[in-house]
């Protein structure tokens, strides 16, 4: 996207409303981005010109002409509701269809129509591009945003680069709202008393518009240079069908129930169905504007004179008045402000508290159909991603119902403060997304995004297999392996269910996404394993391939945005059992009684006896069920106890490590992990006098939970590095772990502290955790600042040091750091950085030719050196470099 371009679009394709925003750079060589009035007919049949266009469609009786805007949401919808299509962003991605007459209409279609008045409204301003971009939720999924990406193909916008590969027309819109907020700031409108945007800030954007509610929590930093800004996603809520709709039809149905009491009638019995819409409509449509009309009234209250306060809730009214709503009969009443906000208070979710993160995973599908449940997600999320709950710094507010005073009472006593809300809710995104399209054209990266939800496929016994995490960050750089999925004996054609959710089960809160069924060309005779991986691209599409692994031509290829809901007949064996590594597949062991001779023989000193029953848990073929035993065993055994039986616990913490990391999705994990923090928080009370107890037991307690790669040990990590008492060694182990768990700021920069200190294998370790985790492969890419920090800690030391091996780790983070191969990191590191580092290495070159004498760790030095200067350079590496660049990554991850 780097043409040169005059105008800068972003389009907010909203359920309720769509808006356009455009920007130019003004004389002050500032960029500005305005609304740009979109035509519509109007209600009446009048030409008008808008900022907002309602996003309903109106298809005329016989020409089948569309007509979009607010002449189809309200005249047309009072009249033949039958040939209006609204709220169609909520079936995108469905694969429904919506029919009108005799023909039926595509989500992807309609949404086109909608389109294609916009951009009439570009070119009768003057504005010829078929660049732009268009903002999505956060939380649509692949299927939601290949339909985003239709309409706008359909709708002549350009979605393919010259190249044919995808072109990124997408931004998520609380991405939009927060470029927004970056902008405010800059021109002074948000003041940094309010959120102080120059240092890095935890926000929670909650957008509720008129069909989707959007929660997403990002780290967000930007100073005055346009460009660098850093906006982080932490985690995204799952997709939320909750909006303005679900609150008018509540009051709708409340209208439509005292009605139908007056009367004595059902609507819901009347023969003629188009009459029923008929009547329905008219009540939405009246419920919505009353919803704002006494909101606004309210609201005005509330600004004028403070002092009403609440007295105005009693006396508040509106009058509904709907003459001759069926046959003669009207309907017409006064309904008052605490009226209305009872109606609407199952949507509030009251019963719900910040607590109730805790017992997130045990909230049922009952608990989640009001505002408070994605935001509970949300910060569930962010805890598993991160290690714990994250302090929020502030809320912001987006969409046109945060304007409901009832929401924003509901969402303040939540956070326990006010949430503030973006000067314009309604336009707020539309102008982000020309801001973020402006700085596109100016040489900002495309953001990578994180997954809303974790993906994953239904496996024997009704557990679903995590494919792909939620939080990944997409795209991913290279495919993910999946290990162990295998046909069953027996099977000629499987069925891969696919899943959206956290749960580990098929059932709430996770939702079956879609399901394919593959034949085979012959009955299995036995179990067949399958090779699998699984890439995401940058518009969030899942690709799913693989292969039988005996017969490579057998193979398995699913794109989820391509693949049509196939029901499965109901002669398919159920699904994939998990497998691991066929080869060292054993027999069939008693797990009760293996664990207990395994525990038993701890206690003794026959190290054969021990080997043995580990070397059988490790074979065996049931031994992912060896996890849960072991787990609880070992969190039952008092400290002391773990003390004496030190070798003995110190295999058992290991083989839980291994196991744990090897069947991540097993519901046994999470007791894995809680032994392994268990045996670490207990440092506490007994590392002041045994340092051998920490060495074996807290040692490979820390090696296990870098294994088993959970981000909530993150915290843990940390805190023991804090620990001023903390045996270097030990923190040498925690620093690898670290590294292995987690890029984030906070690890790197605590990590970057040793790079300049005293003990050397602290300086060893923590330099190569550094090349780790800045490496282009680490999942997560870093905010400039912290990886320049990290960079200038690194060059200055390594004029410093003496020690050949130290200095190869240093020399390996620094070209991981400022790889020129890398065209992310290239745009991130300034020329003048590369040149530093580039320096740096040709110094130390020099200095190791003027050696004479070179000893093996000199030789390797001097590799280590070549290749990183390549890397700097950004030259192609040979095979040999790439193969030891490898091995240098994964260096440290064999620690025992
Ligand atoms: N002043 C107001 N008081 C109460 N509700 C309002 C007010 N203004 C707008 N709304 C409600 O806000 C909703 C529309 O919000 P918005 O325009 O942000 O939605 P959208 O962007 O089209 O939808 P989405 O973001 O879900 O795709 C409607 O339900 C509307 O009734
Ligand atoms: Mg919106």
């Amino acid at each position: 996207m780097a043409e040169k371009q005059d105008y800068f679009i972003g389009i907010d394709l909203g359920t309720t409303n769509s808006v356009i925003s455009w920007g130019v750079v003004n004389r002050t060589r500032k960029f500005e981005p305005k609304v740009l009035q979109i035509g519509q007919i109007g209600a009446d049949k009048k030409a008008q010109r808008v900022d907002l266009l309602p996003s309903v469609v109106y298809f005329e009786e016989d020409s089948y002409a569309p007509f979009v805007g607010e002449f189809a949401r309200t005249d047309a919808y009072k009249s033949q509701p039958q040939r209006v299509v609204r709220s169609i962003k909520s079936l995108m991605g469905s694969g429904e269809m919506r029919e009108i007459g005799r023909k039926k209409f595509s989500p992807a279609y309609v949404s086109s129509l909608i389109l294609n008045q916009i951009r009439a409204a570009m070119k009768y301003k003057g504005i010829d591009t078929d660049d732009v971009v268009i903002t999505v939720p956060a939380s649509f999924d692949d299927n939601m945003r290949a339909d985003t990406i239709e309409a706008a193909k359909r709708a002549g916008f350009r979605v393919t680069n010259l190249d044919g590969t995808p072109r990124d027309i997408l931004l998520d819109e609380p991405r939009a709202a927060l470029y927004y907020l970056i902008y405010l700031q800059r021109i002074d409108e948000i003041l940094p008393s309010v959120i102080d945007l120059s240092s890095q800030k935890t926000i929670l954007i909650f957008d509720l518009g008129g069909g989707t509610l959007d929660v997403s929590l990002h780290h967000v930093q930007a100073d005055n240079d346009a460009l660098d800004v850093s906006v982080d996603d932490i985690a995204i809520s799952r997709y939320t069908r909750i909006g303005g709709d679900n609150f008018d039809e509540l009051i709708a149905g409340f209208f439509q129930k005292e009605f139908e009491e007056k009367f004595n009638l059902s609507i819901g019995a009347i023969p003629e169905s188009y009459i029923q819409h008929e009547i329905k409509s008219k009540l939405l449509l009246e419920a919505e504007s009353k919803k704002r009309e006494i909101n606004d009234t309210f609201t005005q209250g509330l600004t004028q004179k403070a002092t009403m306060e609440r007295l105005i809730e009693a006396e508040l009214k509106v009058e509904i008045h709907l003459p001759n709503l069926y046959d003669n009969k009207g309907y017409k009443r006064k309904i008052a402000w605490n009226e209305m906000t009872s109606i609407i208070e199952p949507l509030l979710g009251w019963n719900l508290s910040r607590k109730d993160v805790e017992r997130f995973d045990d909230l049922t599908g009952e608990d989640a159909n009001n505002i408070i449940y994605p935001i509970l997600d949300v910060l569930k999320k962010a805890e598993k991603r991160i290690g714990s709950v994250p302090e929020i710094d502030a809320v912001f507010l987006n969409g046109g119902m945060t304007r409901f005073i009832p929401v924003q009472d509901r969402l303040e006593k939540f956070f326990g403060k006010k949430p503030y809300t973006l000067l314009d809710p309604d336009v707020s995104v539309a102008k982000g997304a020309s801001l973020y399209h402006y700085s596109l054209h100016q040489g900002l990266k495309p953001k990578s995004v994180i997954l809303a939800e974790s993906t994953g496929i239904e496996i024997k016994g009704g557990y679903v297999k995590n494919l792909i995490p939620a939080g990944t960050v997409a795209p991913t750089p290279k495919p993910i392996q999946i290990e162990g999925l295998m046909i069953p004996e027996g099977a000629s054609q499987i069925a891969i269910p696919f899943y959206r959710g956290e749960g580990k089960e098929s059932k709430f809160p996770n939702e079956k996404k879609l399901e394919q069924v593959i034949k085979l060309p012959f009955t299995c005779k036995k179990d067949e394993p399958l090779y699998v991986e699984v890439s995401i691209n940058l518009n969030k599409t899942l690709h799913f391939r693989g292969h039988l692994i005996s017969n490579p031509d057998i193979k398995i290829d699913i794109k989820v945005d391509d693949v049509q809901s196939n029901k499965p007949s109901s002669t398919q064996p159920s699904a994939l059992p998990p497998i691991n590594h066929p080869t060292k597949i054993g027999p069939e062991l008693d797990v009760e009684e293996t664990v207990k001779n395994l525990f038993d023989s701890l206690a003794s000193s026959d190290g054969a006896i021990k080997q043995g029953i580990e070397a059988d848990i490790l074979k065996a073929k049931n031994r992912s069920d060896f996890i849960f035993p072991i787990a609880e065993k070992l969190q039952k055994i008092p400290p002391t106890q773990l003390l004496m039986k030190k070798a003995s616990s110190r295999r058992a913490i290991l083989m839980l490590g291994a196991l744990g990391a090897e069947f991540p999705e097993h519901p046994g994990v999470q007791n894995a992990f809680n032994a392994l923090i268990k045996v670490c928080s207990q440092r506490i009370n007994v590392h002041e006098n045994n340092e051998k107890y920490l060495k074996m037991i807290l040692g490979m307690g820390i090696v296990a939970l870098g294994r088993l790669k959970n981000p909530a040990a993150e915290n843990l990590l940390l805190q023991i590095l804090k620990d001023p008492k903390m045996l270097p060694s030990i923190k040498g182990t925690t620093i690898v772990s670290l590294a292995k768990i987690t890029s984030s700021v906070n690890a790197l920069s605590v990590v970057s502290q040793y790079i300049c200190g005293r003990e050397i294998l602290l300086r060893n370790t923590s330099a190569w955790a550094i090349g780790r985790m800045g490496s282009r492969d680490s999942a997560k890419p870093l905010p400039v600042n912290i990886l320049k920090k990290s960079l200038e800690e690194l060059l200055y030391q390594t004029e410093r040091e003496t020690e050949s091996v130290t200095l190869q780790m240093m020399v390996y983070a620094i070209s991981e750091l400022s790889d020129q191969r890398n065209p992310s990191r290239r745009e991130v590191f300034s020329e003048q950085y590369a040149k530093l580092s580039q320096q740096a290495l040709e110094r130390l070159r020099e200095k190791m030719d003027a050696r004479h004498k070179l000893t093996q760790d000199d030789q390797v030095l001097k590799k280590t050196i070549k290749t990183g200067l390549d890397m700097v350079y950004g030259r192609q590496l040979a095979e040999e470099q790439v193969r030891a660049l490898l091995i240098m990554r994964s260096k440290l991850d064999q620690i025992e």
